[in-house]
């Protein structure tokens, strides 16, 4: 049993931040299922939103966020995040972050502009943000000495007391397949999204709902889950199908082409290329089934070459590896999971209904994200809510537990009875088709009825697997994203209309009502007023 007063699990944006901020009152364990930048951060590109110009305004970014998010966002939260965004970029650049600057003779920040802002608002460094945040904050970390870092660590669940207090997690090393408890005082779920329940998804290999679908099974409630954010533009080539194509590079007026080179974004909004993103990904979903094609094309061969190269060198530099100069070529694209702005519902200090159990980041549904998430509203979720939770955990540090006896939601020992590994691919290939087919930009009833058949009986055999086979990375994940199946379904099929990136042909309105769904273990299903 390793002890601490801290237990972070997970090592993006927000993890590593309540990690550093934490370690000033308490030890941390700071738990992390491959190495510490293996994280959605470290890909993203775009950048961070934050009003900084003279002609912009916080009411601005907060009216652009709910519009994003279709009604259904948490104003007073929306609010937080928007006048709170400030002092946490100052934080990230007091630690060592660099965010690209007009010239180098200039002290003014270049700010980017992405869908559904009405201002040009997004700190960037290039188009690798996400790697310079990841890339500073690693570094601060291995400074600390109140904080121990254990990578390639999966966690398994998580582990209450007799009352149902969150006392630590069950964690199996990926190296020697021990199985290890981690208690502590406070225990964070910074773990990110689930985009790898789905075949094609512009996140990493993590991204598997691990702390979305361990605190469901602990009791927390979950909320919105079918709101499945699809990015527009990944690169469409077999090699590179996670690769992201920035939604900055239409900020810079990128335009998407059909084959034959014509424009399609104005038939279907008056922002075109910028309007907000699910928009955008119905719309090219659209384009594609008409055509009976497999991709667009995004064209910014307007703008001159050495512009390219110092603005997007990341996206130059891998285009060209597949053989389009994107000076000259039109890149090919296609939507792709992307974002779930549903999770695990907490309140505004990240707390979750399960004691001492806090969310942050993409794992949580704070209510900021509505039923679409606003661009580069993300990386700023992640620091705004690592100072929130770190605030209020301070009231429970040093509070020993009372509790003798744990109830472990995972047996800890190993399993005897072995399932070969090609048994595992199929249960994965076949748990991620079901949930593109079925789960995807454009749904139907019928289409979301076959996905609850399919899911019960897959979640029975996978969770039979669990049960009996020998722990492993992959049984652990696969148990997981199946998790996270069954509830973007079941919160898919309590929503009677489209909002936001959810889309249903059988229900094409919008309710006058905003609703969340919310599910729970204990409770089953439960639809819910605003
Ligand atoms: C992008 O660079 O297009 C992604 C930004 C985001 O997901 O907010």
């Amino acid at each position: 049993m390793i002890k601490s007063d801290y237990l972070v699990i997970g090592s993006g944006i927000a993890g590593l931040s309540l990690a550093l901020k934490a370690s000033k009152n308490g030890s941390v364990s700071l738990v992390t299922k491959r190495k510490i930048s293996d994280s959605a951060t470290e890909k993203a590109q775009g950048g961070i939103a934050c009003v900084i110009n003279k002609n912009d305004s916080f009411k601005k970014h907060i009216c652009d966020t709910i519009i994003s998010g279709a009604g259904l966002c948490n104003e007073k939260m929306v609010e937080q995040l928007v006048v709170e965004a400030p002092e946490r970029i100052k934080e990230l650049i007091s630690l060592g972050v660099k965010f690209t600057k007009k010239s180098c003779f200039d002290l003014e920040f270049d700010l980017g502009l992405e869908g559904g802002h009405s201002r040009r608002r997004i700190l960037h460094f290039g188009d690798i943000t996400g790697n310079e945040i990841e890339k500073i904050l690693k570094k601060n970390i291995e400074k600390h000495k109140n904080i121990t870092v254990y990578e390639d660590h999966s966690a398994i669940d998580l582990v209450l007391d007799d009352e149902e207090v969150c006392r630590g997690a069950c964690f199996l090393n990926n190296k020697n397949n021990d199985i290890r408890i981690f208690e502590a005082n406070i225990i964070i779920l910074a773990c990110g999204g689930a985009g790898k329940a789905y075949l094609y998804t512009s996140n990493p290999d993590v991204a598997t709902g691990d702390g979305i679908a361990m605190a469901y099974r602990a009791g927390a409630s979950i909320a919105n889950m079918e709101f499945v954010q699809f990015h527009p533009t990944c690169l469409y080539n077999n090699k590179a199908r996670s690769f992201l194509i920035s939604e900055a590079v239409r900020g810079e007026g990128g335009i998407l082409r059909l084959k034959d080179g014509s424009s399609f974004m104005g038939k279907y909004h008056f922002q075109k290329e910028l309007a907000p993103r699910d928009i955008v990904a119905r719309a090219i979903d659209n384009e594609l089934k008409i055509r009976d094609e497999n991709f667009v094309y995004l064209d910014i061969t307007v703008k001159p070459k050495d512009f390219l190269i110092e603005r997007f060198p990341n996206i130059y530099a891998k285009c060209l590896e597949y053989g389009i100069d994107i000076s000259k070529d039109m890149i090919p694209v296609i939507p792709a999971a992307h974002f779930f702005c549903g999770g695990v519902v907490v309140d505004e200090n990240g707390r979750t209904n399960v004691k001492n159990l806090y969310a942050v980041g993409e794992t949580a549904c704070s209510g900021v994200h509505g039923a679409n998430r606003l661009a580069s509203n993300s990386l700023l979720e992640g620091v705004v809510y690592a100072e929130r939770v770190y605030k209020d955990s301070l009231q429970f540090l040093g509070k020993k537990s009372h509790a003798t006896r744990f109830n472990l939601t995972t047996r800890n020992t190993k399993r005897s009875k072995d399932t070969p590994d090609t048994v595992f691919m199929q249960k994965w290939q076949e748990v991620r088709r079901l949930t593109w087919n079925c789960l995807g930009i454009s749904r139907s009833n019928a289409k979301l009825l076959e996905a609850k058949k399919k899911i019960a009986i897959l979640k029975k055999e996978i969770d039979s697997y669990f049960d009996t086979a020998s722990l492993t990375v992959d049984i652990i994940e696969l148990r997981n994203i199946s998790c996270i199946t069954e509830l973007v379904t079941r919160s898919a099929l309590l929503r009677k209309e489209s909002r936001g990136s959810h889309f249903n042909i059988d229900y094409p309105f919008t309710l006058p009502d905003a609703k969340d769904t919310v599910v729970n273990i204990k409770s089953n299903k439960i639809y819910e007023a605003k």
